[in-house]
């Protein structure tokens, strides 16, 4: 079975289970959509008001940006598979509670297996707490961390959430000497000779 219908398979598993906490309250699953083959996996937060109606992750004013952010890396949206820690949005968009993002990592631990990335891109402090437990993002934001999940090597880029960045003018810019940065070490993070991604792209800085 392709990845793509591996992860076709565990969305359908995902939508027909309703012990997930945030369900009851959602309009629309938001599984993750981007490119199955991708090398580069972003992993969000949770699905906001755009994303509940369109079940697709990072559509709303949050995800405008980081199509711009993706592109001072030398990447865009098609090139990148995105998910989020939790499925479900939230009520009121808060924020996910403990025991929300626990419920949903069993999904987004499988997104992970199949998808098998070299490259996390974590988007906001929820993602970056699964895999760099203990640090504080405005020490670590942007800088490469060579990362051991689950028995396999993955460079995690912890970013700042596109949302904080239209929320602050300071966090924007930072974010987006971020994003610049890490393009440049893509190429040699990822083995550039089977993926086309990042050759195929121009340097839009
Ligand atoms: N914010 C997130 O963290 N994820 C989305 O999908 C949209 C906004």
């Amino acid at each position: 079975m392709s990845k793509f219908e591996k992860l076709h398979k565990l969305k359908d598993q995902m939508e027909k289970d309703d012990s997930l906490s945030l369900k009851k309250g959602a309009t629309k699953l938001v599984f993750g959509s981007g490119n199955t083959e991708s090398k580069i996996l972003c992993v969000g937060e949770g699905p906001g008001r755009q994303e509940d109606l369109q079940g697709l992750p990072f559509v709303g004013q949050a995800g405008k940006l980081l199509d711009k952010l993706l592109i001072l890396a030398g990447l865009e949206r098609k090139k990148v598979f995105i998910t989020n820690v939790v499925h479900h949005r939230p009520p009121e968009n808060r924020d996910p509670l403990p025991e929300e993002i626990t419920s949903y990592s069993k999904y987004l631990d499988q997104i992970i297996n199949i998808l098998n990335p070299n490259v996390i891109i974590t988007l906001g402090r929820f993602s970056m707490t699964k895999f760099l437990p203990n640090v504080f993002i405005s020490q670590v934001h942007g800088k490469k961390h060579d990362v051991i999940w689950q028995n396999k090597n993955v460079v995690v880029f912890p970013m700042y959430h596109p949302a904080a960045s239209l929320r602050n003018g300071n966090i924007l810019r930072q974010e987006q000497t971020d994003f610049v940065e890490m393009g440049k070490l893509l190429p040699e993070i990822l083995d550039t000779k089977d993926d086309k991604v990042i050759l195929e792209q121009e340097t839009l800085v």
